[in-house]
């Protein structure tokens, strides 16, 4: 494997399950794989889960992770093409990117949206030049558009948990103080759609997302209609996609509290599994009620990203 972006880069959804649930059951049994190899994870953004998990899955599979964090530990960097660097960025991703690829044998990057240049981010333009520049597989751990480390574990835990052949899925926006990317929405839809889930998508109107990842899932507006009979509710804040109006993209068009997941919220579902990927605003998103209820999977979940990246560097390590 080149490049994790998509769930199609990881071939069958099943297969993968598959590896998923014996990496997990035996996690040090490829150790031999990552010996005298390095893995380069490079921060632009702050990151808890994405850090340690993928540093964890470096040290299981035998790596060395070397972590860099953009703007901290280094120069700031410049990632706009045919720019004049006079301004505070002293040194620019074409040169840095080669540079850290011959550090290493593997590169992973945290690099938000801007989420006021649509094309750009929908371009993966700051990815897009790892993957060109760094002659190195490169792995998202969170770009622009797309958090496939994070949808893969999301289906993991979805595939321990189900007792329904083709369980309900709910992917609801609920409200958040700052605008926020569409990277976790766009991959969950994308890879739960993959697994063949009945996915629905409710969000008020405004905040459709792009139709390259939802094609396929029902999109209905009236939140509790689409909750009804769900078996997980997957709750998350994205800005505005900017798919009807390309100039609301990166905006707050909503802060209706009724969308914060509640008692009542769950009361109509199939007694629903509740899922964040975190952090996770208490109050605002979900209330403590629900995110400490017995059905709250997001501790189970945020471990599981242990698992999904550690199968993405195991398939990278077996074919460099
Ligand atoms: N879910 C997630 O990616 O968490 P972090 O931003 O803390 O890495």
């Amino acid at each position: 494997m080149k490049q994790f972006l998509y769930a199609s880069d990881i071939g069958s959804i099943s297969e993968a399950l598959a590896e998923a649930k014996a990496v997990k059951a035996t996690p040090f049994a490829w150790k031999h794989l990552g010996a005298d190899r390095t893995i380069m994870l490079v921060f632009f953004n702050s990151s808890l889960r994405t850090r340690l998990s993928s540093q964890k899955a470096a040290l299981n599979l035998g790596m060395n992770p070397i972590v860099l964090n953009i703007g901290q530990d280094s120069w700031k960097l410049e990632t706009g093409l045919g720019v004049v660097m006079d301004s505070d960025k002293s040194e620019h991703l074409l040169e840095a990117i080669p540079v850290m690829g011959s550090y290493c044998d593997i590169i992973g990057v945290r690099s938000f949206a801007s989420l006021t240049d649509r094309e750009a981010d929908y371009a993966e333009t700051v990815l897009n030049q790892f993957i060109r520049y760094s002659g190195r597989p490169v792995i998202s751990l969170e770009s622009a558009t797309v958090h496939p480390c994070q949808a893969f574990a999301d289906l993991l835990t979805i595939e321990e948990h189900r007792t329904k052949a083709r369980p309900k899925v709910v992917l609801s926006w609920a409200p958040h103080p700052r605008a926020l990317p569409q990277a976790v929405p766009d991959s969950f839809a994308e890879w739960m759609l993959a697994a063949d889930v009945e996915l629905v998508i409710t969000q008020p109107e405004g905040y459709e997302l792009d139709p390259r990842f939802t094609s396929g899932a029902r999109i209905e507006y009236d939140q509790m209609k689409a909750l009804e009979g769900a078996d997980f509710v997957y709750a998350k804040n994205w800005s505005c996609p900017g798919v009807t109006r390309p100039s609301d993209y990166g905006r707050i068009l909503c802060d209706d509290r009724s969308w914060t997941i509640d008692a009542a919220h769950m009361a109509v579902t199939d007694n629903a599994f509740f899922m964040h990927c975190l952090p996770v605003r208490r109050n605002v998103i979900v209330t403590d009620e629900v995110i400490d209820s017995p059905r709250s999977l997001v501790i189970p979940e945020a471990a599981n990203r242990v698992v999904s990246a550690q199968v993405v560097m195991k398939r990278m390590l077996e074919t460099l």
